[in-house]
């Protein structure tokens, strides 16, 4: 059988023959004698016209089939050089596979984000969502080719796990239900405390940990996979449930870790600038407008960099009327990553050396013990969408951050003999892979760019 993107792909080879096709009805119209169907197959962003005539057995109940039924069709493929689109099918045959009904909920017409995320189930039948899920795909595999062709391993960090690698206490709490032993209709008898492993578990907020033991003996790593946060922030960037892209490279520091982010980015803009086309012209035109032209100049400069010390100083100075007040020692919000690259920069731009205060517990104290070798990566329209740093590499030290953090030394000691059997220097960050996707189709909401999005008070599906 031929599909939609075998005929746009090879156009000549398909041109006045017989071809078959199955898909979904997009569009619908006719009058007395003839009909055309906007057909969908799933292969490609475009549909293909299919004319239909009253010649055929069943065109009174093609002529009414409701929007999204499944067909077959047998026909012609001709060219139509003064149409919109280059060719259509002339139908000699359509099988019905599926009906829909009447009240099929995409109609033809423009429905509200809001409203899409009532039916995810259906989002990925529209125009829009079909195009974000598909560069979403498309960037996964450019991120794996990336890593792939440099000789990084690809490591599996657990989901499951007993230490929380951010230290920053948004986790969720694992508990087991043992329904054998108890009619789940009395539910109060559950033993809700009975812990599986033995110790207290949780879902895991990042892979960083278990990535840099893998850094020690492969040298250069990634991890990809999803990650949870209990964080209670209901904000367009943030979800309970995301991807992170975390890579760990050894015998590297801060400015090897700035450049592969940089080139990691430029790659997979460029895979996906190439590799979905008809979905980028779309965003193109109806999401962002000048989208394309900005990705093109992100992949053909250099990214910014500046420290955070220069960071507060500029934003101080920007007479800005900012919602929260900028002094040193702050951590930056959103309203700040978005004046420092979108007003500033224009660009990508790193910002460097932030107070060890506000960041985690494994970067790396730099000489002026104030500061930590961290790299956020801020980009216009999204805010941060990278998180990293050089590693504190030396055991006496790292040893008395945790302590200084609250937290017991005891729980990190595998994570402390990485630094006591040959630990070297070595760096890595966090791509949060739904931001990626936010950035490059200009869709300005994380639930947009999730096929089930899991926020707070919100998994319906
Ligand atoms: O800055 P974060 O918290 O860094 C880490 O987790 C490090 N362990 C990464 C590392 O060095 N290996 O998170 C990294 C990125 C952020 O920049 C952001 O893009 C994304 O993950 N992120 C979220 N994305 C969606 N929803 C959330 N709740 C997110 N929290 C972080
Ligand atoms: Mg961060």
């Amino acid at each position: 059988k031929t599909t939609i993107k075998s005929i746009y792909n090879d156009t000549d080879k398909y041109l006045n023959q017989q071809i078959e096709l199955e898909g979904w009805i997009r569009t619908s119209r006719s009058s007395k004698t003839f009909g055309f169907i906007e057909l969908n197959d799933g292969t490609f962003f475009k549909n293909i016209q299919i004319v239909f005539e009253e010649g055929l057995e069943n065109f009174k109940e093609i002529e009414k089939l409701p929007l999204s039924s499944s067909i077959k069709v047998k026909g012609t493929l001709i060219p139509t050089p003064e149409a919109k689109q280059p060719f259509e099918v002339k139908a000699s045959e359509i099988e019905i596979e599926g009906y829909s009904t009447a009240d099929y909920p995409l109609q033809k017409k423009r429905h509200t984000f809001e409203y899409m995320r009532t039916i995810a189930h259906l989002r990925p039948r529209s125009n829009t969502f079909n195009a974000v899920f598909r560069v979403r795909s498309l960037t996964a595999y450019a991120i794996h080719k990336f890593f792939q062709e440099r000789g990084f391993v690809y490591v599996h960090t657990p989901i499951i796990t007993a230490s929380d690698a951010e230290g920053a206490g948004e986790m969720f709490r694992l508990t087991t239900l043992d329904l054998h032993n108890i009619p789940y209709t009395n539910e109060k008898e559950i033993d809700f405390t009975k812990d599986f492993f033995g110790k207290e578990t949780n879902l895991t907020v990042s892979g960083q940990l278990e990535a840099e033991a893998f850094a020690l003996s492969y040298k250069n790593v990634y991890t990809f996979g999803p990650t949870f946060r209990a964080e209670n922030s209901n904000t367009a960037r943030h979800a309970a449930e995301f991807w992170m892209i975390e890579p760990e490279i050894a015998f590297a520091d801060l400015q090897d870790n700035m450049q592969l982010a940089e080139d990691m980015m430029k790659f997979i803009i460029k895979y996906v600038m190439e590799n979905a086309k008809e979905e980028m012209e779309f965003f193109n035109s109806f999401i962002d407008k000048g989208l394309i032209e900005r990705l093109e100049n992100v992949v053909n400069s250099d990214f910014g960099c500046i420290t955070y010390t220069e960071a507060v100083e500029l934003l101080q100075k920007s007479g800005e009327e900012f919602q929260y007040p900028v002094e040193w020692g702050v951590d930056l919000q959103t309203e700040h990553e978005r004046y420092i690259s979108e007003k500033v920069f224009k660009k990508p731009v790193f910002v460097i050396n932030y107070p060890k205060e506000i960041k985690a517990f494994y970067m790396r104290m730099n000489e002026d013990n104030k500061t930590v070798a961290a790299m956020d990566l801020l980009v216009p329209g999204v805010g941060e969408i990278i998180g990293g740093s050089q590693r504190e590499e030396r055991l006496d030290v790292l040893e008395q951050k945790i302590i200084e953090n609250g937290m017991d030394p005891e729980d990190y000691w595998w994570y402390l003999e990485l630094r006591k059997y040959g630990g070297t220097k070595h760096a890595g960050y966090g791509l949060g892979f739904e931001r990626a996707i936010m950035y490059m189709t200009g869709m300005s909401n994380i639930r947009d760019v999730i096929p089930f999005p899991r926020t707070v008070k919100s998994a319906e599906f």
